[in-house]
């Protein structure tokens, strides 16, 4: 086992909100000590001068896209982009072919990642057979196979009455129900934001009016069940507000916010670039705000990526039939070091939306910097300035807004279990 000592590093622990400059020695797999000035003959040794020490990022909204699209993504291939970005850890979502909604699906995605993924890999099982919205999953079994949630995420639960059954389900297991919170028949054909871009592109609106009444059922609906229910890819200022206010009723409600949805609004679609569609779609600077101003106060617990892999044929057609998503675990954090740099955010608290919240959310251990923890660390340049290339990258697919845009903010190395795993001068180390 490899013994490895990140030297003169801000530490950053966000769970004890500690912040101070000093070493971290890394044995058998755990945070051996926290202090200064630590010695260790033999230790492979990280200089961390004017860099972030932090717990690995966790991130809860990803597509690895096996088995069935291999050819987006693959367990391999997404994992290594994970600890590219600093991720130490990302659950993945069911929309699989075969869908997640088998424990032998599972299994395989979990024993995939043993043999070729450098990041942990959680499981998120679907809620609906085929993410069809109509029979429910073997849940339990499926938590026994090890699925940490359930979500047909890409697809809706348009029924309320399989909603609350699904709700009810995940309470004998305490997982949490992850919704894609979109009312399909409001959705309709919606491709863009609704609003004046849509009207100036002529393209198919998507109106925040179909999130929030999404939003506001599951709410109702966790509220008779009690169980615990986590929105993804929260996009508009009414779902912010409506889930303030159930959070404060006592609901157990979770949500998450994805880089994009805080840092681009709908006008970044205006040249029709297929890299800026995504579900939902980006909505207007308002929301942005209302998003911000939600994770700062808490209200959004998380930061995810929901990283969603396309292959470039797939992408380069009309923007009415390319497939929603964009490439984001290589990217995250550069982009949400915005919110630091504009104030919004502590450092602390940006490390814990990207990995403590996920990590309890969940119910996986992560997201701490401690003596006695196992060493899933990070280690950040916020300063580190480059320009991202998808070629240069480690996810198969290239669907990203920056590609070619210059990038604030770097993983300069990820430690997975006390190996290192990646690191910016080597890459991923195999
Ligand atoms: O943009 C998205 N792409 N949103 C989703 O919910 C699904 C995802 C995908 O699977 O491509």
């Amino acid at each position: 086992m490899s013994r490895i000592l990140i030297r003169n590093g801000r530490l950053l622990d966000p769970v004890s909100r500690a912040d101070q400059v000093g070493d971290v020695l890394v044995e058998e797999g755990r945070i051996a000590r926290l202090g200064s000035s630590l010695e260790a003959a033999g230790a492979e040794v990280i200089e961390a001068e004017g860099c972030w020490v932090a717990p690995g990022l966790v991130d809860m909204h990803v597509h690895l896209r096996e088995p069935g699209y291999e050819y987006k993504e693959d367990i391999a291939s997404g994992g290594r982009a994970a600890v590219a970005g600093g991720f130490s850890a990302v659950a993945c979502m069911a929309n699989t072919r075969p869908a997640n909604d088998d424990p032998s699906v599972t299994k395989f995605i979990i024993d995939q990642a043993r043999q070729n993924s450098p990041a942990r890999i959680y499981p998120i099982a679907a809620a609906t057979v085929g993410l069809g919205g109509e029979v429910m999953t073997e849940m339990a079994a499926l938590y026994e196979a090890g699925a940490v949630a359930f979500s047909d995420d890409g697809a809706t639960v348009e029924n309320a009455g399989l909603m609350r059954r699904v709700l009810e389900y995940s309470k004998m297991v305490n997982a949490p129900v992850v919704v894609h919170a979109e009312d399909a028949g409001l959705r309709g054909g919606g491709v863009v934001n609704e609003g004046a871009v849509s009207t100036r592109l002529g393209l198919p609106g998507n109106p925040c009016a179909a999130e929030e009444v999404r939003v506001a059922r599951d709410l109702s609906l966790a509220r008779l069940t009690g169980a615990r229910l986590h929105v993804a890819h929260v996009s508009t200022a009414a779902a912010v507000e409506l889930i303030g206010r159930a959070r404060d009723e006592g609901v157990q409600v979770t949500a998450e916010v994805t880089p994009h949805h805080l840092t681009l609004d709908d006008s970044a679609t205006q040249g029709y670039d297929t890299n800026t569609k995504v579900s939902p779609p980006l909505r207007s600077k308002a929301d942005i705000e209302a998003c911000r101003r939600g994770l700062a106060s808490g209200v959004i617990d998380v930061i995810a990526t929901d990283h969603a892999p396309h292959a470039s044929y797939e992408k380069d057609t009309e923007f009415v039939s390319a497939p929603p998503g964009l490439i984001g675990l290589e990217t995250a954090f550069p982009v949400v070091m915005d919110l630091v740099r504009s104030g919004e955010l502590e450092p602390l608290d940006l490390l814990r939306c990207l990995s403590t919240n996920a990590a309890r959310i969940l119910g996986r251990r992560g997201g701490q910097l401690g003596e006695g923890l196992p060493a899933d660390l990070v280690v950040l340049d916020p300063e580190h300035i480059w320009k991202y290339v998808p070629a240069e990258g480690y996810s198969k697919s290239r669907n990203s807004p920056w590609a070619g845009k210059e990038l604030v903010g770097r993983a300069v190395a990820t430690l997975v279990a006390g190996e290192v795993v990646y690191r910016l001068d080597r890459g991923v180390i195999d």
